[in-house]
């Protein structure tokens, strides 16, 4: 994002509002009102019940059911807004002219195009835009973040996300744009590089004649060969939150629902000797397996959205780009898009776009081949 018009000192205190009060809405309210750094001064929905509810347990915020008249206020430097998909656009569109910095929740929009404009308006204006990717501010993703970084478990052989559970079968959205903008915005987050597929391949199923795929699988392509493979459900009666990322020198097991032991580090694994050989020989190389150790990294106790709230204040106040920008959810909304063509052609795999990494205001393309 371009330089802010107004950055405010690191030390002010924030004035939040938050615009949807529906199932997600009242945990942003929550993190809002109980951050040192922010005040929550407004909670905005279209249903004054659910706006006052929601307002009186975060603590007496001004309940509120006009988007225009919160919009208008001048006592707001931040909106969060946690309404459907389809309306994201509009509502964002409207903040920014406003001159609010935003936080949105996942998926950032339910069109590329929608999220561009989205992109291109805060940037023109210096205002944060920030995608609400919950996992990313998990401890646990954090550390796999950190372990990959570090070379921890060398070279990314392969991912496998499972998210299935018993779930609402949503009026708007299939599985895969309710669920997986989870597993790809985590793998956007860990993978060096973030996650850019060439292309995606989608597999649903409907079995209960819902008229949109209720289980899903996707698979995407990963640089080197590796791939990561995302299988997500509504109609699991069983829960469950795994995820495997295999390298070349550990493979790294998240379990969600085991509290005790969220993270094991395996070192083990399946090497090929290869020395000598060249890559046609590979079938005759001799395979070994590694039998080590398996440990577990401590992580620290937190809310995920205790910690995304201060990483908007501190974007804002830094006057930077947050770890979740808008670009983030853009990348994970051209997944979507590719998946949901992959789908409507039978499975094949469909191209994925590619966005400009933006560095300040050039973007990488332009800046190969120079010293940064
Ligand atoms: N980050 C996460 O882990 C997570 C979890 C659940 C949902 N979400 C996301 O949060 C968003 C909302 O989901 P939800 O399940 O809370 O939906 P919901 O339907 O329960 O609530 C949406 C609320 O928005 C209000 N609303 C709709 N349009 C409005 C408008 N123009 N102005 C003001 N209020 C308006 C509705 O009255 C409703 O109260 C979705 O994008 C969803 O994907 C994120």
């Amino acid at each position: 994002m371009d330089s802010p018009l107004d950055t405010p000192p690191p030390d002010r205190i924030l004035r939040a509002a938050v615009i949807g009060a529906g199932y997600w809405g009242p945990n942003l309210a929550r993190n809002f009102a109980s951050s040192p750094r922010w005040d929550l001064v407004a909670v905005c929905d279209l249903d004054a019940e659910r706006a006052a509810k929601v307002a009186r347990a975060a603590g007496g915020a001004q309940a509120m059911t006009s988007v225009d008249e919160l919009l208008a206020r001048d006592d707001v430097d931040a909106v969060a807004i946690a309404t459907p998909a389809r309306t994201h656009h509009a509502l964002v569109m409207a903040a920014l002219r406003a001159g609010k910095h935003v936080v949105v929740e996942k998926p950032i929009a339910d069109d590329v195009d929608a999220a561009r404009e989205m992109i291109a308006e805060a940037a023109a204006r210096g205002l944060v835009l920030m995608t609400d990717h919950t996992f990313c501010y998990t401890p646990a993703v954090v550390k796999i973040r950190e372990l990959i970084e570090a070379g921890e478990l060398g070279e990314i052989l392969f991912v496998d996300s499972v998210r299935i559970n018993l779930g609402l079968v949503q009026q708007d959205v299939d599985v895969f744009w309710d669920l997986a903008p989870h597993d790809l915005s985590i793998l956007d987050y860990i993978l060096p590089g973030g996650l850019q597929p060439e292309s995606v391949a989608a597999h649903g199923a409907d079995p209960l004649g819902a008229g949109k795929a209720c289980v899903g699988h996707l698979v995407l392509p990963l640089p080197g060969g590796a791939v990561a493979h995302v299988n997500v459900n509504w109609l699991s009666p069983t829960k469950i939150r795994s995820f495997t990322v295999g390298g070349s020198r550990r493979t790294l097991v998240w379990d969600d629902l085991n509290p005790q032991q969220r993270l094991s580090v395996y070192d083990r694994g399946v090497d090929l000797e290869t020395q000598a050989l060249d890559r046609l020989d590979r079938k005759h190389a001799t395979i070994s397996y590694r039998l080590g150790d398996t440990w577990s990294p401590a992580l620290k106790e937190r809310e995920a959205l205790g910690a995304m709230v201060a990483e908007l204040a501190d974007s804002i106040t830094q006057g930077r780009a947050p770890l979740t920008d808008g670009a983030a959810g853009l990348r994970v909304l051209n997944i979507l898009a590719a998946a949901s063509a992959s789908l409507a052609a039978g499975g094949d795999a469909c191209p994925v776009a590619m966005e400009p990494v933006v560095i300040g205001t050039e973007t990488r393309d332009e800046l190969v081949g120079e010293p940064v």
